[in-house]
């Protein structure tokens, strides 16, 4: 499977701002599935420079921590202040899992399934929150999230006690369905990782490494 390895940052967040960009402008009626963490901060700035139409465009978030969601940390929020309140996209065209998770998954396969799914990847080869030694078959659920994972997040909390121990989670099976994926990766700390699930056995001990089952799936990566 091919790393394609950028330039920058900035370049990073420009060439996945310009795929997303391509998809809503051919394809008004888009589904995108949608990240949160850090390395999409420069993507949603690109996107919201482009000053899209939004108003035909429905996202499922990949995933949702287990807490309060008027709280700043939580990916609600994160959504509504990097992407929903900058874009004109109708607020009931954008969803976040929810209970019960069979109707979050007939919502995404009601709308005929995601077109584009944008991921990062976590330190320990998650996507989503689908963390190691997740079923390959998995779809929307609770789940524990990892001590790495944890320790990794903590620098958007006050502290490590304050960093939500669960959350819930587009499952790899749900994430697999879509059309269309791209993963971004950035950052040297990201890159063993990386090489790890794109270029090594397929395991779910590594749950990135089911991308190499996907048919339309690119991954971009930068120091
Ligand atoms: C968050 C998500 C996670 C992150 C991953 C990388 O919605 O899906 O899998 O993409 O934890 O996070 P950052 O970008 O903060 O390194």
């Amino acid at each position: 499977m091919k790393i394609n390895v950028l330039k920058n940052y900035k370049e990073l967040s420009s060439t996945v701002a310009d795929i997303v960009e391509e998809q809503i402008t051919k394809h008004p009626l888009t589904k995108l599935g949608l990240p949160t963490g850090s390395t999409p901060f420069g993507m949603y700035d690109e996107l919201v420079n482009k000053k899209l139409d939004w108003k035909s465009v429905i996202t499922f978030n990949l995933d949702v921590y287990l807490m309060n969601i008027t709280r700043p940390q939580s990916y609600q929020s994160y959504m509504r202040k990097n992407l929903f309140d900058r874009t004109n996209i109708y607020p009931d065209n954008s969803h976040f899992p929810f209970r019960p998770f069979s109707a979050f998954e007939d919502k995404i396969k009601g709308s005929k399934g995601i077109d584009l799914c944008i991921l990062g990847i976590g330190s320990n080869g998650h996507i989503a929150f689908n963390e190691p030694g997740s079923s390959f078959k998995s779809r929307t659920r609770v789940v524990n999230l990892d001590e790495q994972t944890i320790i990794d997040n903590a620098r958007f909390f006050d502290s490590l006690d304050d960093v939500p121990t669960q959350a819930i989670t587009m499952g790899l099976g749900t994430i697999m369905e879509s059309k269309k994926i791209v993963l971004i990766a950035n950052g040297v700390k990201k890159k063993s990782i990386l090489n790890q699930a794109m270029l090594g056995i397929i395991t779910e001990d590594v749950p990135a490494s089911i991308l190499q089952n996907h048919k339309n799936v690119k991954i971009y990566y930068c120091d």
